[in-house]
């Protein structure tokens, strides 16, 4: 099946089989891909928790605005961000870098840790960190959806939920933030989102050609 196949095989599901738990294999290899997903300057500002835990899904389908999706899928990715990153974090993260290709300087482009630290510290300074980090995260959203489609793994991006009840439910460390959550399972065959047709902008009106 071609990647655009899988792309319109797939839907954001609405209403998941609640008795079908993902494949541990599957689950991996949606992790591994969310893991090889670009971000800026290799320094991934964003962390998952992973949520398969029946009272604590019910727990947050309370301030999930009537989202049946975090009740009843089989697991639940939440992305959340750095609010800042350390001085310290950037180094430890080239630290890594270099350990695992020590004829290297740094993974990403080469730029030095310190032109690293500036760039963030202004971004923080000008409020534009969280933002900033928040489009890393969506990226490997995008990329996790990706993966999921390839596996035949149903999934729904849910970003309209009550996500600071989320930090708090989840219990997470001061420095992160949710910013959005993937529910994975599969769907089930009561979903009748599944056969709709799918809907999107004109390309045309979308592609501004300058050949
Ligand atoms: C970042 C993001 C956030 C979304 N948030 C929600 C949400 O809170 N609730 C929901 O039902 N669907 C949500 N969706 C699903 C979109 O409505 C859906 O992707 C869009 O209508 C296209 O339909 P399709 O994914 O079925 O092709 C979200 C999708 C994305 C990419």
């Amino acid at each position: 099946m071609s990647i655009t196949h899988k792309l319109h095989w797939r839907y954001s599901t609405q209403s998941f089989d609640s008795r079908r738990k993902l494949e541990e294999e599957d689950l991996t290899e949606i992790l591994d891909a969310v893991h090889l997903s670009p971000s800026a300057f290799n320094l991934q500002p964003y962390d998952l928790v992973l949520v398969h835990n029946r009272e604590l899904q019910e727990k947050l389908y309370e301030v999930s605005c009537g989202h049946t999706q975090v009740r009843d899928a089989s697991h639940l990715v939440v992305f959340a961000v750095h609010k800042e990153l350390s001085p310290e974090y950037i180094t430890s993260v080239f630290q890594e870098h270099k350990a695992l290709d020590p004829t290297k300087e740094f993974s990403s482009p080469p730029l030095r840790n310190e032109d690293v630290n500036a760039l963030v510290c202004r971004k923080k300074e000008e409020g534009s960190f969280i933002p900033w980090a928040t489009n890393q995260a969506y990226l490997a959203a995008g990329v996790l959806l990706l993966a999921a489609a390839d596996l035949q793994v149903d999934a729904c991006a849910l970003e309209y939920l009550k996500l600071e009840d989320y930090d708090r439910i989840l219990e997470l460390d001061a420095n992160l933030k949710s910013v959005l959550v993937i529910a994975l399972g599969y769907r089930s065959n009561q979903d009748g989102f599944s056969h709709k047709k799918k809907h999107r902008r004109a390309l045309e009106k979308m592609i501004h050609l300058r050949y």
